[in-house]
């Protein structure tokens, strides 16, 4: 990259952390760090445009429709005024376009990501999603949400749908059938499925002894 496009990144770093420091739903700047860093090794492996990853990387959940009040324009116009302002006109378009590609639509909907940029980013974003981080970011998420954890005996509900997903009020548990689960097999590349696998099996543990302490089969070799 050219030392221009590192001091807009710098610029951009400074204005999402100044948007997303408070979050407290998992949306918050170490969410977007993390994203930027993971969508950098994966735009190295991958041979995508790395100044127009990093961009939409720490861009990517500015104004996002889940916390705005639902209105999915905002996102990418929010982040595309912002990169015109820093001198980056065909920069924002394509931005904004990654940004409004990369969102999730329900376990019946299908990836959207048209670019090899908008892949790398939707995949940096889906393994933040998953894994311990991911487990963490889904209780905070649903808490901000005032979303029960678990109801026992529930069936997981697969949304055929984008709007059946994003009208959903669903318990967190259920989030992982939903969604989380299902990351891993969704990638877009190659690398991040590599990277997603570990992730994968420590959500499959996490729901195995989460499910057996619910039902009270884990007290330590002790008998009621
Ligand atoms: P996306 O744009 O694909 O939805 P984000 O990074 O903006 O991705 O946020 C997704 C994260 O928000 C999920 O991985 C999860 O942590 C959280 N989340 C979204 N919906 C729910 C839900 N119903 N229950 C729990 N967590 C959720
Ligand atoms: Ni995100």
């Amino acid at each position: 990259m050219t030392p221009r496009q590192l001091a807009i990144i710098e610029q951009i770093k400074a204005a999402v952390a100044h948007e997303l420091f408070a979050d407290a739903s998992g949306h918050d700047w170490w969410h977007a760090q993390r994203v930027h860093a993971v969508a950098a090794v994966l735009a190295e492996e991958e041979g995508a445009d790395r100044f127009v990853v990093a961009c939409a990387a720490l861009l990517h959940d500015i104004s996002d429709y889940k916390l705005n009040g639902g209105d999915h324009r905002k996102g990418p116009e929010t982040a595309a005024r912002l990169l015109d302002q820093l001198g980056c006109p065909e920069e924002a378009d394509r931005v904004a376009t990654i940004i409004g590609e990369i969102s999730y639509e329900g376990a019946g909907g299908t990836s959207g990501a048209s670019t090899l940029e908008a892949q790398v980013v939707q995949d940096a974003d889906r393994l933040d999603a998953i894994g311990a981080i991911g487990i963490a970011r889904a209780f905070a998420f649903g808490g901000a949400k005032g979303h029960l954890m678990h109801v026992p005996g529930a069936e997981p509900v697969m949304h055929a749908s984008r709007d059946e997903y994003l009208a959903r009020t669903s318990t967190t548990v259920n989030h992982f059938y939903e969604k989380l689960l299902l990351l891993v097999d969704r990638m877009n590349t190659p690398t991040a499925r590599r990277m997603g696998e570990r992730r994968q099996r420590v959500m499959q543990d996490f729901l195995a002894e989460f499910l057996r302490e619910w039902d009270g089969q884990d007290l330590g070799g002790v008998t009621p």
